[in-house]
């Protein structure tokens, strides 16, 4: 048994599809566990500013296919300092709240961490980002979806690169991460897959231009992974543009469209899984712990492991799309 009775949920940093989903979950688990949840605008701002007001189950009807967050999400500078944590301490005081549900990435629960050891309150993270670089979990939230939407952009650019004889640079997110490039390009069948975990890649594209050249293959895609060592896609485009006189290079940074649209039904259901799971965890006393996905199950993940570890990259994929890009 625990004590809670008022559970406080926020979205925070990037927005990712089916953040609604994990919201509609806390809050109905909530409510089915004897609670009240109360949505806290803005993220962390929305605590220190007292942006929040009861959720009722209707109050998240036909949200679970929906992108984006209800909730509006922020990267807050202010909680960052300790006057800035202080300030939400006492709304969260003020509002009675005693609990709170973070969704969000590996910054959010940073923050989420030091608030609970620095004034006892119970958190719990949701792996929420298109990223899907946090450590403990196979899958984050949106990460599913955004594939599908990269997947979906790169088939219609191959279109237009397969029509003009074309080599496309196409940029996707992931910050430092190359798992957005990695699956997507294995999915639509680039030709080249340069990404952020990954040396001597130039070399590598170097070689694999020149051969290309022989060939005469003139239609191609190369993804770049935005934070990529050896640059952007603009930057390496024109580099190889500069030495290779024949390709006719076009570039395409896919951006923010990549974290919109409805979630996916894997989304959606990880989602409703690791909302429950959330307020599961809170009711049998866990505090500072993410609930992330393992083997088809779900798993308690203590914010220090998930904030210090690193979710490697599996570099055998990298073989793979060699191998079938032959
Ligand atoms: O973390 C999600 C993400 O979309 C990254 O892939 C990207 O680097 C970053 O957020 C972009 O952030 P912003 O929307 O603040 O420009």
């Amino acid at each position: 048994m625990s004590n809670i009775r008022k559970i406080g949920v926020l979205t925070s940093g990037g927005d990712s599809p089916g953040m609604n989903a994990a919201i509609r979950a806390v809050v109905r688990a909530g409510i089915a566990s004897g609670s009240e949840v109360v949505g806290i605008r803005h993220g962390y701002k929305g605590i220190i500013y007292g942006w929040m007001k009861q959720l009722k189950s209707k109050d998240v009807r036909n949200i679970i296919h929906r992108g984006g967050t209800i909730l509006k999400t922020a990267r807050c500078e202010e909680f960052r300092t300790s006057e800035g944590r202080e300030k939400a301490y006492e709304q969260l005081v003020l509002n009675q709240i005693d609990a709170l549900v973070v969704i969000g990435g590996d910054g959010s629960f940073t923050g989420a961490g030091i608030f609970s050891k620095e004034f006892d309150i119970p958190c719990i993270g949701i792996p929420g980002t298109i990223d899907n670089d946090i450590y403990g979990t196979d899958f984050t939230i949106g990460f599913d979806t955004a594939l599908n939407t990269v997947v979906e952009a790169i088939d219609r650019i191959k279109d237009t690169a397969s029509s003009h004889d074309r080599m496309f640079f196409v940029e996707v997110m992931g910050r430092g991460a190359g798992f957005l490039a990695l699956q997507s390009g294995i999915a639509t069948g680039a030709e080249a897959i340069l990404i952020p975990e990954e040396q001597g890649q130039e070399e590598k594209l170097r070689a694999y231009l020149e051969e290309g050249n022989k060939r005469k293959k003139a239609s191609n895609i190369i993804l770049v992974a935005e934070g990529n060592n050896i640059g952007g896609a603009q930057e390496i485009a024109k580099r190889m543009a500069d030495e290779f006189k024949d390709y006719n290079i076009r570039v395409n940074v896919l951006g923010h469209m990549q974290r919109g649209g409805s979630p996916s039904a894997f989304d959606r259901f990880l989602a409703s899984r690791l909302g429950t799971a959330s307020v599961e965890a809170l009711m049998d006393n866990q505090r500072s712990v993410m609930v992330g996905w393992q083997n088809h199950d779900v798993v308690l993940m203590p914010f220090n492991k998930t904030i210090k570890g690193t979710r490697n990259i599996n570099k055998k994929l990298l073989e793979v799309a060699d191998i079938l890009n032959t």
